[in-house]
């Protein structure tokens, strides 16, 4: 992986990953810059590599559990260095869904929240978000753009 995550922001890098073991090391590489609070949207299609993109970002914060899309659950929480919350937004009908089951609470808390299928939520998603987008290229090609924005998250 000869990238970096720039020390400035706001920044918007974009790499291509070519296998699912580089998009791991590529979220644990973004959480490396990840505080108390911080919040990452993720956003592609499905099959993207959303969860395989947080599974390096539980990697980094030592959660051994294995990390899977809580496409019914809508929240796991995993006990890391951090909390991990990562959300699936993806059987959620938009942001009223979200704000009824407490996501805020969630997302304005202590943890570090990833949020797959943030789309679907766009009012939810705080202005300090880090945004990811995965993008299937072919065959196992990812393009990954990673959006920090002004304020450190
Ligand atoms: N470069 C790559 N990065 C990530 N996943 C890849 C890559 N190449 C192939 N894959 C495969 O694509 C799939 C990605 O699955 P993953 O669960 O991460 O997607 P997702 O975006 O979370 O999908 P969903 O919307 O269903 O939750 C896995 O089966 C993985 O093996
Ligand atoms: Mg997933």
């Amino acid at each position: 992986m000869n990238w970096t995550i720039p020390a400035d922001s706001p920044s918007e890098t974009t790499i291509v990953s070519g296998s699912p073991e580089e998009t791991v090391a590529a979220g644990e590489r973004l959480a490396g810059i990840l505080k108390p609070g911080s919040v990452v949207a993720l956003r592609g299609k499905l099959g993207a590599g959303k969860t395989c993109f947080t599974k390096g970002i539980a990697r980094f914060l030592g959660i051994e559990e294995e990390v899977t899309s809580p496409t019914y659950t809508i929240v796991s929480e995993y006990g890391g260095k951090i909390p991990l919350y990562h959300i699936d937004a993806y059987r959620l009908k938009g942001d009223d869904d979200f704000t009824a089951l407490g996501g805020e609470e969630i997302i304005f808390g202590r943890g570090v929240s990833v949020i797959e299928w943030s789309e679907r939520i766009p009012e939810s998603i705080p202005a300090g978000a880090v945004i990811v987008e995965l993008e299937i290229l072919s065959g196992e090609r990812r393009k990954i753009t990673i959006k920090i924005p002004g304020t450190k998250p």
